[in-house]
């Protein structure tokens, strides 16, 4: 089987958004491409957090988001669109996560809605929001932020899990639709990253990813072009990514849901 060639991005000279960029793997992302002397755009609702970036790191700009606020999201818009003309890369990364127990008799789907709202409209927000001044620059990219949990879910997240295996769906589809664009559409599918997403603990859980080994493992992906399907998956993500394909969906699925 052959898999379709990804353009590469170039990972200098671009002006990027980063959603969800106050906080772990945006974050990290977000100071990596500055490090390499991009402009980077950071976005999200803590603006302390913004604040003390733009403090620490001279050059990088910060602006509040709640990706599912919509005039939350114009006022941004036409902040870059008279500030920024030069966009060309969105990093949709904005996303949250929360455990559900669908047995217990007060289970409502007020949870599922809000993670929904952020992990599946808000990317589609933000893709439609910014593709139109993305799409007329060189170099132009769109990377959002799914999770290896898109591959074979953990039941006890089943909204989250089934938010990520939409984006993967759904960014096959992007892809395909801006092939001749050209815009490059790549999915980020990180593993059990060490971030505080589900909480403190998980940010010193040493099962978790180091988030720092994490975030140098992608941008080497991404400086090697190394994404085929436009799937940026590390090391870690691998088991999960070919279970299906691979015969052992079945036994994975149960040792990561024990009966
Ligand atoms: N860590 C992992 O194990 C792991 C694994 C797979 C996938 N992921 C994905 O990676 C992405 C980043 O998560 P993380 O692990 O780095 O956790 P995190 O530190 O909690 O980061 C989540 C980010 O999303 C932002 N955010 C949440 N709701 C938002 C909203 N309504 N509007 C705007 N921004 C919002 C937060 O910023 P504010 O609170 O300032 O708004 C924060 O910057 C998420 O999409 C997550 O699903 C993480």
């Amino acid at each position: 089987m052959t898999t379709p060639h990804v353009r590469p991005i170039s990972l200098s000279d671009n002006t990027l958004l980063i959603t969800g960029g106050t906080s772990g793997i945006g974050r990290a992302l977000a100071e990596a491409f500055h490090d390499l002397g991009n402009q980077v755009i950071v976005t999200g609702r803590r603006q302390a957090l913004l604040d003390a970036m733009m403090r620490e790191r001279p050059g990088l700009v910060g602006f509040p988001l709640d990706v599912g606020n919509p005039d939350s999201l114009a006022r941004l818009t036409e902040t870059l669109r008279s500030q920024f003309p030069d966009l060309n890369m969105l990093i949709a990364n904005a996303g949250i996560s929360q455990a559900e127990d669908m047995g217990s008799d007060d289970w409502d789907a007020s949870v599922a809605a809000s993670i929904v709202d952020t992990n599946i409209m808000g990317v589609l927000r933000v893709t439609a929001a910014f593709l139109p001044m993305i799409r007329k620059r060189p170099n132009a990219a769109i990377m959002a932020t799914s999770s290896n949990l898109a591959f074979i879910p953990r039941a006890d997240y089943p909204t989250y899990c089934a938010s990520k295996a939409f984006l993967h769906s759904w960014l096959q589809s992007l892809r395909h639709q801006l092939r001749n664009v050209p815009v490059t559409v790549l999915e980020l599918s990180p593993p059990y990253v060490q971030t505080e997403l589900t909480g403190e603990h998980q940010a010193k859980d040493p099962r978790a990813m180091p988030l720092a080994d994490y975030v140098t493992e992608v941008m080497q992906l991404l400086a090697m072009g190394r994404h085929p399907n436009g799937e940026v998956l590390v090391e870690r993500d691998m088991a999960r990514r070919r279970a299906e394909r691979e015969g052992r969906y079945d036994e994975m699925y149960a040792a990561i849901n024990p009966g």
